[in-house]
């Protein structure tokens, strides 16, 4: 069985294809060089935005399912540069839904809970999403584009993810931050928004999952545990050993030159519960996971 993953050398797809190794021949697309890889794993340089080039890719690998994390996924960067955030969110995600529909592939589309607004907080999948910032906007139309291309396709709405990059680098919030615990620097994290983090190692383990079982639809991966970024800072900081001092409090939607967040984005994972042989974590017993994951 073979699987295709975008976005290869990024945070997500780290701990996907950490998941992915030895069950699947995986075949992952980047834009920079080849990184080293082990046995079973294909590294193919390629821009995204090249579609005849993807195309003949797609064609000669053939894969099983496809499991699609690349993205413009900074969210002021999207709203800054709205054409290019487009191109990639929406624009590469409609060319891979074409080519997997019109070859039977499953497409597994990595979403987010930025597509909620954040007034109502414990969305369930069947929540309508209503987007306050362009990143959003780009992500609904996703998964609009995906859920209407095959019954079979999943979006797989991602919690705020928490961990350590397990290939590569990535955008990762938590090796920022222990860098930075590590030098006494002082932390911002918004109070105002409250989030269900997920640990990356549980969600690479569910989007393989959900890559080769015979689920279709929406499922929301979010952890166990309902928090505000300040207080999973000021957790964070503590489990590490560090003073609570380095952890500050502020309102993300007060700083000026930022794109609207959503204030209360978290997500019910009942569903996910209910459907995925991975467990779902609390805070805690992520930190601890993705702390101690074998490299
Ligand atoms: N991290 C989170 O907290 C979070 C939360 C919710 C949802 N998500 C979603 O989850 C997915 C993965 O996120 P992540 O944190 O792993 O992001 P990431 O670390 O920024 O990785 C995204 C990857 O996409 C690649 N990419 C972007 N444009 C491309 C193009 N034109 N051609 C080829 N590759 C391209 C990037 O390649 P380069 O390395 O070459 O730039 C990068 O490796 C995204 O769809 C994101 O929206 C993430």
């Amino acid at each position: 069985m073979r699987l295709l993953i975008t976005g290869f050398n990024g945070f997500v797809a780290g701990s996907v294809i950490a998941h992915a190794r030895g069950e699947w021949e995986i075949h992952g697309i980047g834009r920079s060089e080849s990184p080293s890889n082990g046995p079973g794993i294909y590294y193919h340089t390629l821009d995204l935005l090249d579609e005849e080039g993807f195309t003949a890719l797609f064609n000669k690998i053939r894969p099983d399912a496809v499991i699609h994390t690349a993205a413009m996924a900074n969210i002021d960067l999207c709203e800054q540069y709205q054409e290019q955030a487009e191109k990639i969110n929406v624009g590469v995600t409609k060319m891979i839904a074409r080519l997997c529909a019109a070859q039977g592939v499953k497409m597994v589309f990595c979403s987010t809970d930025t597509v909620f607004d954040g007034i109502k907080g414990d969305y369930i999948e069947s929540d309508p999403p209503h987007a306050v910032n362009f990143y959003a906007e780009t992500k609904i139309v996703g998964e609009q584009i995906v859920l209407s291309s095959s019954p079979d396709n999943v979006v797989a709405r991602l919690a705020l993810v928490m961990g350590i990059p397990v290939i590569g680098k990535g955008n990762s919030f938590l090796a920022d931050m222990m860098e930075k615990l590590k030098k006494g620097i002082q932390i911002p994290f918004p109070a105002n928004e409250v989030r269900t983090p997920v640990d990356v190692i549980t969600l690479g383990s569910s989007l393989v999952e959900l890559a080769g079982n015979q689920y279709g639809g929406i499922i929301h991966l979010s952890g166990c545990t309902k928090i505000n970024r300040y207080q999973m800072g000021l957790e964070i900081a503590a489990a590490l050993g560090y003073s609570p001092d380095l952890i500050l409090s502020v309102n993300s939607n007060a700083m000026p030159g930022r794109a609207p967040r959503a204030n209360d984005a978290s997500m019910d994972n009942s569903l996910a519960r209910q459907i995925l042989k991975t467990p779902m974590r609390t805070l805690s017993e992520g930190l601890s996971l993705t702390l101690n994951f074998k490299r």
